[in-house]
């Protein structure tokens, strides 16, 4: 049916769109063909000074292009200067190739526009949330887990803070049964304190800044030279705060921590915090999806012990962003982050009639329809396919290490645990300080050029180049020129100082 005003027949017209979709397809599948084969640079750098020059248009009040000029700007201006993600030499942040097959899902994401609040604004992307949930929780343990139950997040960070307000509803009436904190707020409460591995994201000091708890209520704990929480340092905050009077809301442990990739001992500081009756939560944002691997899951053994669990889907489950799990190990947990009054949406405080309702559970209250891509990366290739992906990123962090420590002018931080590889190059140094500033020299030159796409880190004051192998078309003739290349750059970097 053609809607009687032009102007919005026009913009609801489905010949166009699928006329301009499968243009954009093609468009799409020749960027990725030349991603993968690595024709193209991985980023072709621009200033963002300059560059924000060019987006600086007036407001459009009528058209200004056609959508044979909107496939012009994709092409010619968006997709060359983006990063690209599937390029082989793209080994920078945490951030996945995404499955083809995932991001079409995604497309039917946005057109269905399925709301999520409640149930009937999405009744299949709803049931497609519960089974992806019902999935991941499997695969941390089906006995250990068998009542648990989660939802899904805009990301990890999101996902953290979820847990953290569950952990610290429960945590708190545990030590003063009448007490409520969600309706109290904090200033009813004694010192709220979290016990978090040194390591642990900044969405953790976040969630406890807005908490109300401040950013100084995470305690962080040391880690070993594996980048390990130390359970000694652990044990020894937890009865600081014991002294002190304060009650510890949750320890939070990390399956790969953000700057390194290393696993906290779960077994260990799960069984302290099980003795202790303290809340486990392990942050697994990058690392959980270790448990799709047979041969990596037993490096996540303790993940079982937690009470909650943050699981990212964009990270080593390969999908498009945003899709992360906040799992809890007692699904009636998920209930306790939010409490809301709101006839318009929910109809009673019975988690029977709301378990359906999923933004009963989450900050979000509109969300996407996340799990249809998740599902169908499942349904399409199982957990052989999904582990494949693990293992070929976990080889590849080896890879490079092992390339790393056979070279006298490379230092590798430590041998990587999951597909996270730090090192740095070496040569006579005045001090510390420009030694780290060689690091960032060498980043920058890299980046600027176009050849890798590679991070950094600062850790105990020494900076160190950071880099995550989880692009699947990465070759080792491509880890050799990742070293030639900050080989090269730190010559340049030099001989421009001169
Ligand atoms: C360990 C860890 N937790 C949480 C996050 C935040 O996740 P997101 O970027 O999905 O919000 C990250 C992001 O890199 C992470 O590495």
């Amino acid at each position: 049916m053609k809607h009687p005003n032009p102007i919005i027949a026009e913009m609801f017209n489905t010949e166009q769109f699928a006329q301009t979709g499968h243009q954009i397809i093609d468009v799409l599948t020749a960027h990725l063909d030349a991603n993968i084969t690595g024709a193209s640079k991985v980023l072709n750098w621009k200033i963002p000074s300059i560059e924000d020059n060019n987006w600086n248009a007036p407001l459009p009040h009528a058209s200004t292009i056609n959508p044979q000029g909107l496939l012009d700007k994709l092409t010619l201006e968006i997709l060359p200067t983006s990063l690209a993600i599937h390029h082989p030499h793209n080994m920078g942040h945490q951030v996945a190739s995404p499955l083809p097959m995932a991001a079409l899902c995604d497309l039917v994401a946005a057109l269905t526009n399925q709301a999520m609040a409640v149930y009937e604004a999405g009744p299949s992307a709803t049931m497609l949330e519960r089974q992806v949930i019902r999935w991941l929780c499997a695969l941390i343990d089906q006995d250990a887990w068998h009542n648990a139950g989660g939802v899904l997040t805009s990301g990890g960070a999101q996902a953290n803070l979820t847990a953290l307000l569950v952990a610290r509803q429960v945590s708190t009436s545990k030590v003063e049964p009448t007490s409520n904190i969600w309706k109290d707020g904090v200033s009813k409460q004694k010192p709220l304190k979290i016990l978090a591995s040194e390591h642990a994201h900044y969405s953790v000091s976040r969630a406890a800044g807005i908490m109300g708890l401040g950013t100084d209520s995470v305690i962080k704990i040391a880690t070993d030279q594996s980048g390990r929480l130390a359970l000694g340092a652990l044990k020894t905050a937890h009865q600081t705060c014991l002294q002190n009077n304060e009650i510890i809301i949750a320890v939070v442990a990390n399956a790969g921590c953000t700057p390194t990739g290393s696993i906290d001992p779960l077994q260990a500081v799960g069984d302290y915090c099980q003795s202790h009756h303290l809340w486990f939560h392990v942050d697994g944002a990058h690392g959980a999806s270790a448990l799709l691997s047979g041969k990596h899951r037993k490096n996540l053994s303790g993940i079982e012990l937690a009470d909650s669990v943050v699981w990212d889907g964009h990270k080593l489950m390969y999908m498009p962003a945003a899709i992360s799990a906040v799992l809890f190990k007692n699904e009636q947990h998920s209930y306790a982050a939010f409490s809301q009054d709101a006839s318009y949406l929910f109809q009673g405080d019975n988690h029977e009639d709301e378990a359906f309702n999923l933004s009963y559970r989450t900050l979000e209250c509109t969300k996407r329809m996340m799990a249809l891509k998740l599902w169908a990366a499942f349904s399409l290739y199982g957990i052989n396919g999904m582990g494949a992906l693990i293992n070929e990123a976990f080889a590849k962090a080896k890879i490079l290490a092992d390339k790393i420590e056979k070279k006298s002018d490379f230092e590798l931080l430590m041998k990587p645990e999951t597909n996270i590889v730090c090192f740095r190059y070496l040569k006579q140094y005045s001090n510390q300080a420009k030694a780290n500033k060689h690091q960032s020299d060498i980043r920058r030159h890299i980046i600027e050029s176009g050849a890798f796409h590679i991070t950094q880190v600062d850790l105990h004051g020494i900076t160190w180049l950071r880099t995550t192998l989880m692009n699947p078309f990465t070759t080792e003739k491509d880890l050799d020129e990742l070293l030639a290349s900050v080989d090269f750059a730190s010559q340049a970097v030099l001989s421009m100082a001169e």
